[in-house]
């Protein structure tokens, strides 16, 4: 199966965000990735439901929405009625995990359970079954830019290997520090979706960065 990449609209100008939303589209996109960052859980602060909400005409691509907040429970219908397609939420801020999920997936959308590098796969385990996408995040989050971690990457391979044995379906993603470089160990590692922020939008040529994230 051919690796999904979801630019993080994170790296882009926000006065210019829906322009970059549409342009991910043409550059050959799969998915747009968005961060919402609430200031508790990490310390800056991104964009709410109304900014989804807005971007959703400017792109028919799905909307891959990443929230770092605490208490994603208070905030995931927001997120749905604002037109999430997928919707991850931190595993380390719930306290209801399972119930998160299933809310999620009653509304319609993929639900999506995200880790922090310090985190191990284990702690997921019982959530495997209920969940769409894993996010591994290969940096810590709150902030575009660093380098990937690369134990991060065996995380992602007990993944595959745990989705393999279960006969489970959910998509493996990676999120922080992924380039042309990164890419392949990530993709070697199971990673089946690519969020890709700083080295999307320091591209000059968007499309062949996409190609070379692709590229076997
Ligand atoms: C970081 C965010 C990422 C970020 C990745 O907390 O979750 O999605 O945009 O940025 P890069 O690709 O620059 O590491
Ligand atoms: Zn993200």
């Amino acid at each position: 199966m051919s690796v999904l990449v979801a630019p993080s609209l994170l790296s882009a100008d926000f006065a210019e965000a829906g322009r970059a939303a549409a342009e991910m589209e043409s550059a050959g996109a799969d998915w747009v990735h968005l961060d919402v960052m609430d200031g508790v859980f990490v310390p800056g602060i991104t964009f709410g439901a109304k900014m989804i909400a807005d971007l959703r005409p400017k792109t028919a691509l799905p909307f891959d929405v990443h929230l770092m907040v605490r208490e994603p429970a208070r905030h995931i219908d927001a997120f749905i009625d604002a037109g999430a397609d997928y919707l991850t939420f931190h595993l380390e801020a719930a306290v209801h995990a399972h119930r998160i999920a299933q809310r999620i997936r009653e509304r319609g959308v993929k639900a999506g359970v995200s880790i922090v590098p310090s985190t191990p796969v284990s702690a997921l385990d019982a959530m495997l079954p209920f969940v769409d996408l894993v996010l591994v995040m290969t940096v810590n989050p709150g902030e575009g830019g660093q380098a990937l971690i690369p134990y991060c990457l065996e995380k992602t391979a007990e993944l595959a290997r745990l989705r393999e044995e279960r006969a489970l379906s959910y998509h493996i993603s990676v999120d922080g520090g992924i380039n042309e470089k990164t890419a392949s160990r990530a993709r070697e590692a199971g990673a089946g979706v690519l969020v890709a922020g700083s080295a999307y939008f320091s591209a000059d040529d968007k499309r062949a960065m996409i190609d070379k994230l692709k590229a076997l």
